[in-house]
């Protein structure tokens, strides 16, 4: 399989992000905990340079939990501050203001030193597109909808969210693009649902995740369809359209139909919860 990108509003998007980020105090980058590397895009690394960060492991609800704790202890070691959040329910999304004082600490402290007192923080979210930042925003400002806008200082029609009296957060998140260079990464984009289908073929796809999940998840897709796992992924998909009653004419198996209900059983997590990609295996 082959992926590509559109580069068109990427140019446009980073010009934007840059122009934004010389407004805040800290990036809050949110990445899928499924695929954590394969969906964070290393240009905020530049961008974002002596901003404070914070990754929020989002969809947490998805993934492994050991995984996703591995995750964690993994970024903390490169200097970030980290929180696992599910955005849809609101777990661990008030945990986020704690997080933001501390990412914020020197800065606060280096404030109060020069006699500037309650200057809130200002933040902003930033994602590849469906990593869930609308989800988070609308979780995380709840009613806070106090939005102050043209301020002295702030570029003309930007609008904050008051959080509260410690934190302003722009109200547009900062969309950045995956980078898949590495078709490996494209794949895993894929398997989650965040590249069109239109240019997919779903069935091949299914195989990949069939030949992924036999490997690092073993048995997994046996319990669930209750079926044989096969070495041939083709003949594990056929087993899994003759046990969900996907026909054909003529009898035979719609291997397509089988391929659009394992793909979708798998992006809600109705397989399990699975990581994708693995501190120390999968780490650049
Ligand atoms: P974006 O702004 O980054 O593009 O992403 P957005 O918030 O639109 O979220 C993309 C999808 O991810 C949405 O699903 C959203 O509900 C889901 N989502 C966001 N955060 C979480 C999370 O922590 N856990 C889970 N399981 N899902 C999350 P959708 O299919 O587009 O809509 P809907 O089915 O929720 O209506």
């Amino acid at each position: 399989m082959h992926f590509q990108w559109y580069p068109g509003h990427m140019t446009k998007a980073k010009r934007m992000m840059q122009e934004d980020i010389k407004l805040i105090d800290v990036v809050i980058e949110l990445v899928d905990a499924r695929i954590p590397l394969s969906s964070k895009n290393p240009d905020i690394d530049q961008l974002a340079q002596n901003k404070s960060r914070i990754i929020l492991l989002n969809k947490y609800d998805l993934a492994s939990q050991q995984q996703t704790n591995a995750w964690k202890a993994w970024f903390e070691e490169k200097g970030y501050f980290v929180a696992l959040v599910n955005s849809k329910n609101g777990s661990g999304v008030k945990n986020v203001h704690e997080v933001i004082q501390q990412a914020c600490k020197e800065k606060i402290e280096r404030d109060r030193k020069r006699g500037i007192l309650n200057r809130p923080v200002r933040a902003m979210v930033v994602g590849i597109p469906n990593v869930g930042k609308s989800t988070f925003i609308n979780s995380f400002a709840g009613k806070a909808c106090a939005k102050t806008g043209n301020k002295p200082g702030v570029t003309k029609g930007k609008q904050w969210i008051k959080l509260n009296k410690n934190v302003e957060l722009l109200d547009t998140p900062g969309i950045l693009w995956p980078k898949f260079e590495d078709q490996l990464v494209g794949l895993r984009l894929a398997f989650i649902g965040s590249i069109k289908e239109e240019i997919l073929n779903i069935t091949d796809l299914s195989y990949e995740l069939i030949k992924f999940l036999q490997k690092n998840y073993t048995g997994i897709l046996a319990q669930k369809y209750e079926i044989t796992e096969e070495e041939d992924p083709l003949l594990t998909l056929t087993n899994i359209a003759a046990k969900r009653g996907c026909k054909q004419k003529g009898d035979l198996p719609d291997l397509d139909k089988a391929a659009s209900i394992l793909m979708d059983d798998f992006r809600n997590g109705r397989i399990g919860k699975i990581t994708l990609e693995f501190p120390g295996k999968d780490e650049k």
